[in-house]
């Protein structure tokens, strides 16, 4: 990687997804600090659809308990479906290229085997114990908000990464709680107005975790950029 040439790409090329954090606390000035700096993202008319819950202690451990028992609940798959397709319906490359290759990069550093149905299902249950993390953040969103302010959403999913980035803090994004909205619904006390976006696990890495040494590939710029001068 080539050096960061400042401060606000360093955060930016540091940032990845932690899949084995410490549990170092994170305390709550620091996690409002970084909500606060995130909050300045911008927005389509400054609308900010933003809700955030940040769940720690007792709470996270009863929450990642019954997220876990939905997760192995033999009834899963009727019982439990996202409430908007965050993946397209119909995969085409080059998209299910990359998807299968962060899979197996994944499974094949952890040593486990196309097939392995045991253990991936194990790799995926670390999403619900938040890979160990101090901080569980969920994200809502208001029903009656569009795209747009999907799209604002994400730019604010960002800064919060890239903020904690320059807190020496690492997260990782989670869809794999969407699925579960109704378990996060109950266990956050969510007016129906509110629709879960997503997940976030938030803490220290742990730097000498096997899995912590994913390392993910990009497209070089000009294969994803044109020039009209
Ligand atoms: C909105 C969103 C949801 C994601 N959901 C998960 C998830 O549920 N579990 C997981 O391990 N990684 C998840 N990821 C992480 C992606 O796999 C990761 O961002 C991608 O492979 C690129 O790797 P990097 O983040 O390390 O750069 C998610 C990322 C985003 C942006």
């Amino acid at each position: 990687m080539t050096t960061p040439a400042n401060d606000v790409d360093a955060a930016l090329v540091t940032r990845r997804s932690i899949r084995a954090f410490l549990p170092t606390p994170v305390s709550r000035a620091d996690i409002e600090a970084i909500l606060e700096a995130a909050s300045r993202a911008p927005s389509g008319t400054n609308t900010q659809p933003w809700k955030v819950y940040v769940v720690r202690g007792e709470s996270l451990a009863r929450l990642s308990q019954a997220l876990l028992a939905a997760y192995d609940d033999p009834q899963r798959d009727a019982l439990y479906q996202e409430e908007y397709p965050y993946y397209p319906h119909q995969w085409v490359s080059p998209y299910i290229d990359r998807r299968r290759k962060i899979g197996w990069d994944l499974y094949g550093l952890l040593g486990i085997e196309k097939g392995d149905k045991a253990r991936m299902h194990e790799q995926h249950a670390q999403n619900y114990r938040f890979f160990g993390a101090p901080v569980g953040l969920f994200f809502t969103i208001d029903r009656v908000m569009e795209r747009g302010s999907w799209l604002d959403y994400g730019m604010f999913l960002q800064a919060i990464m890239t903020a904690a980035r320059g807190r020496g803090l690492d997260t990782c994004p989670q869809a794999a709680f969407t699925p579960f909205h109704r378990v996060i619904a109950e266990h956050l006390g969510l007016p129906s107005q509110e629709q879960l976006v997503c997940g976030m696990s938030l803490g220290f890495a742990d730097e000498n975790a096997l899995v912590n040494t994913l390392r993910t590939e990009r497209e070089p710029v000009e294969r994803f950029t044109r020039f009209l001068d």
